[in-house]
């Protein structure tokens, strides 16, 4: 391969807004996420305020994290919101069906979820329960957390300590209801979210988002049949459309080949499949755009770490995995005209997280350090970005998967360079991600019709590729210091180690 790799960018070729929702992330009820992820109570001895874990907003603050989607996943269509408020002492035990049937004491319900948003600054996204309950209880839940006038709800939710209303803006009505949400089909789904969705009443005046639940992967058929079903006037109750895209794994966590670094970068760049496949049937029937396409579950998933309990999904997180996340944020960017939100799958201790919590610890994952590195593209205008570097991946052994992601059959290929650009206030941002995995390339920015002065270039790379995180050592992986390089022109070439996500920023003139 060459060293050197060629981007060009045309920042009068705009694609649209990127929603800071592209940004956002996902708490469920499941392994070590909520406790001890986040809650630890009033009494613990673990620093905390309220119950919830000071070093953990500490953390997370600073990512200015958009919008927190709970109490599920799967959690969410088993789970009974008046459990979870109330004095906590009274609360049920419940039992956690789909996770490991551990026990759900229900300390940290909707007061304490708002409480954990504040604190973070971000928008509640909540999932509400529709497999397994009738549309009263959304409807309730709703009135109980946006009411602001006279109603007993409302007064119990005061009565429980919350003297204004919550301002709750997005609302899942269901989720995976082609699986663990109940087993529909897309016209039973279709016929079932009309039905809830009809009582999600804005109590403050200002509409709700109702988010549908959408597909599975490269599932084409169920985005048609939901949306063919609905017709033109009950798609108009849907906000969003919601899929989901696990690329999976490949090895294991912190175990994997060169092929198997390139498999798994492969099926998380064919999120640009996805994208694509959905957003076409869906200008089928909506070519004004009026519905977002939602990714509000994505990541890769990996074996349970040895030791772990099989039902929590707890996994290490190395620089493969962060590849992983900025290869996905970039294909966001590139679609911003028509992605409405993103969660990442999962906040703490599950999956593709954020952060690892033991005891009294909290580390940074390398996926972290990618949400912190794409920060200025939240409400950035995306700008039109070709990658002319080299094909490293066809899809390799994922092939199949690759395929499949493409609803026009289209060939795949993971190029050496691929990444996103955005400008703000006359500044680009463009971030880029090195997927060869033993290849440091000379990256060859080129911008079109304008010209390049001095840009900050930050970098996240490591020496190994396996290299990841742990609480005796806690930052191998982390950004670089910021360095300035200048450009030549319209040119700009800096190294990228292999592995490396970068990213640079500078005026545009
Ligand atoms: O994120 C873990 C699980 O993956 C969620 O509960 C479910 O929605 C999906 O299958």
């Amino acid at each position: 391969m060459d060293t050197t790799q060629r981007v060009l960018v045309l920042p009068q070729e705009p694609i649209g807004t990127i929603n800071p929702y592209l940004h956002g992330h996902f708490a469920e009820h499941l392994g070590e996420l909520v406790y001890p992820g986040v809650w630890v109570g009033e009494d613990s001895p673990i620093p905390n305020t309220g119950g919830i874990r000071n070093d953990v907003v500490d953390a997370l603050r600073p990512l200015e994290i958009p919008v927190l989607r709970w109490p599920g996943g799967c959690f969410a269509d088993t789970y009974h919101w008046r459990d979870g408020i109330g004095p906590r002492e009274k609360r049920p035990m419940r039992i956690n069906v789909h996770w490991g049937m551990a026990e759900e004491a229900n300390q940290f319900g909707t007061h304490e979820f708002v409480a954990f948003c504040r604190a973070l600054g971000a928008e509640p996204y909540f999932a509400a329960n529709i497999g397994s309950s009738a549309p009263e209880e959304m409807r309730d839940w709703i009135e109980y957390c946006n009411f602001a006038g006279n109603s007993t709800l409302a007064g119990e939710r005061r009565a429980n300590g919350a003297a204004e209303p919550f301002h709750v803006q997005h609302w899942g009505v269901g989720n995976e209801n082609w699986g663990c949400g109940g087993n529909m089909s897309p016209e039973e789904y279709a016929a079932a979210f009309a039905r809830f969705r009809t009582f999600v009443f804005p109590y403050s005046g200002t509409p709700l988002d109702g988010i549908a639940c959408g597909p599975n992967g490269p599932d084409w058929r169920w985005t048609r049949r939901v949306l063919e079903t609905l017709g033109p006037g009950r798609r108009r109750l849907m906000k969003g459309f919601a899929a989901h895209y696990y690329c999976g794994t490949a090895g294991t966590a912190t175990e994997y080949t060169e092929a198997q670094w390139l498999e798994l970068l492969a099926k998380a760049a064919a999120m640009e499949g996805m994208v694509i496949g959905h957003r076409a049937v869906m200008d089928e029937f909506d070519p004004e755009r009026k519905i977002g396409l939602i990714f509000d579950e994505w990541g890769a998933w990996h074996p349970v770490e040895p030791g772990k309990p099989r039902g929590g999904l707890y996994q290490q997180n190395t620089v493969r995995d962060a590849c992983v996340a900025a290869l996905t944020l970039d294909v966001f960017h590139n679609h911003a005209d028509k992605l409405y939100m993103a969660n990442v799958a999962q906040l703490i201790n599950v999956l593709q997280s954020l952060l690892l919590v033991e005891e009294d610890r909290c580390l940074k994952t390398p996926t972290y350090h990618v949400f912190d590195l794409y920060r200025p593209h939240k409400g950035a205008r995306a700008v039109r970005l070709i990658s002319e570097a080299e094909t490293v991946s066809d899809g390799g052994a994922a092939r199949d998967q690759c395929r499949a992601c493409y609803l026009d059959k289209r060939p795949f290929a993971l190029r050496a360079v691929q990444g996103s650009a955005s400008v703000r206030d006359g500044k680009l941002c463009v971030t880029a991600v090195n997927s060869h995995p033993t290849q440091a390339v000379e990256l060859e920015l080129e911008v079109r019709q304008a010209r390049l002065e001095t840009l900050e270039v930050v970098t996240l790379a490591a020496d190994d590729i396996h290299a990841h995180n742990t609480f005796a050592r806690p930052d191998v992986v982390r950004l670089s210091k910021p360095a300035t390089v200048q450009a030549d022109g319209p040119r700009v070439r800096v190294p990228l180690p292999p592995g490396g996500v970068v990213r640079l920023r500078g005026p545009l003139g």
